[in-house]
């Protein structure tokens, strides 16, 4: 039987800050499949994520469908939007969320992995940040939008630089994308439609430059939207599912897991011929043209249910 096995592989998880997000669906499709998983969170949320997971906040998202409880083998504190220490500033240090943190910078994070654990096999960047997310992308500032293309997408072109050395050949990398990238989509502002499209675009290019040079396969799968913090937070996430349920082919909730099997999928050796792809997983709502709950169509004979 045709089955994703993915044991004896490692999958390094940045972006992981609790049991809502698509990183924790992601990381938990790949411990299905047999990986064992690293994770890497945010510095100033990592105390609360550890605390949560000792205290069993995340025990019943942890049950794995052989009886088992997800496990992980370390989690590091990671700022995606530092490559070195030095980058790091001042007053960044001194905020008492970081205060007592260290080694959290991409280059440090990659060095401790491979100390620990030698060579991965899985890297997943999952995390996205737009300060001025709220902000239409007219009303942005110079700042805000290269802090959402620093966080957002320029994470994963320094993920892949330093992770890529030390990964098997073989590999798979992956990151989330969104819709916003290629089509208007009011709300998501701030410069986060703007790094989804470098993101993207990026895919592209660092499939061949990664594959030429250590064999890896990269690929973003471009998914639909889940009541994540991060998603929460931009305000208006609801109204997307709603709207999405009632304007894609595939009437019925997105779930995370199906984000996580896509990515499964995608990190296994069934996919051993894909990279450079934006794999849509979003009930279908990339393909459509119009917006089917539109008044103006109820008008006509043209949309049927
Ligand atoms: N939720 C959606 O509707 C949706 C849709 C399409 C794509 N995505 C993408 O999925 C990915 C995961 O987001 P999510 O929605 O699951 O939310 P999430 O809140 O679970 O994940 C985002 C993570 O990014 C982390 N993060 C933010 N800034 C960081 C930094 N500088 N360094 C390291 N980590 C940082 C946050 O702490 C958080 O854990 C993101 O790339 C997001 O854009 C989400």
């Amino acid at each position: 039987m045709l089955s994703i096995n993915l044991k004896g592989k490692k999958a390094f998880i940045a972006g992981i800050g609790d049991d809502q997000g698509y990183g924790w669906a992601i990381a938990k499709a790949l411990a299905e499949a047999g990986c064992e998983i690293i994770i890497g969170t945010w510095t100033p949320i990592l105390k609360i994520f550890t605390q949560s997971w000792s205290l069993g906040k995340f025990d019943e998202s942890r049950q794995l469908q052989n009886g088992k409880m997800m496990e992980y083998l370390k989690v590091y504190a990671l700022d995606a939007s530092f490559d070195r220490p030095e980058d790091v500033p001042q007053e960044i240090k001194e905020n008492k969320r970081y205060m007592d943190a260290s080694g959290y910078t991409i280059t440090e994070v990659a060095a401790a992995v491979e100390k620990d654990f030698g060579k991965i096999d899985i890297l997943v960047h999952a995390l996205a940040n737009g300060p001025e997310v709220k902000k239409p992308l007219l009303e942005t500032s110079r700042n805000g939008y290269l802090a959402a293309l620093s966080a957002s997408s320029y994470s994963f072109v320094s993920l892949l630089q330093h992770f890529g050395p030390i990964m098997n050949e073989g590999g798979s990398c992956i990151s989330l994308t969104y819709m916003a990238s290629e089509k208007a989509v009011p709300g998501y502002g701030g410069g986060m439609s703007s790094a989804k499209a470098a993101l993207e675009s990026d895919t592209k290019t660092l499939a061949y430059e990664a594959g030429r040079k250590w064999n890896l396969r990269i690929n973003t799968i471009s998914a639909g939207p889940l009541r994540s913090r991060a998603a929460r937070a931009i305000g208006f996430i609801d109204d997307m599912i709603e709207y999405s349920k009632a304007n894609a082919p595939l009437v019925k909730d997105l779930k995370a897991e199906e984000i996580g099997y896509s990515s499964a999928f995608l990190c296994s050796s069934l996919a051993s011929g894909i990279t450079g792809v934006t794999l849509y997983v979003d009930n279908g709502m990339h393909a459509m043209g119009i917006a089917i709950d539109s008044e103006a169509l109820h008008r006509s004979e043209a949309v049927t249910t």
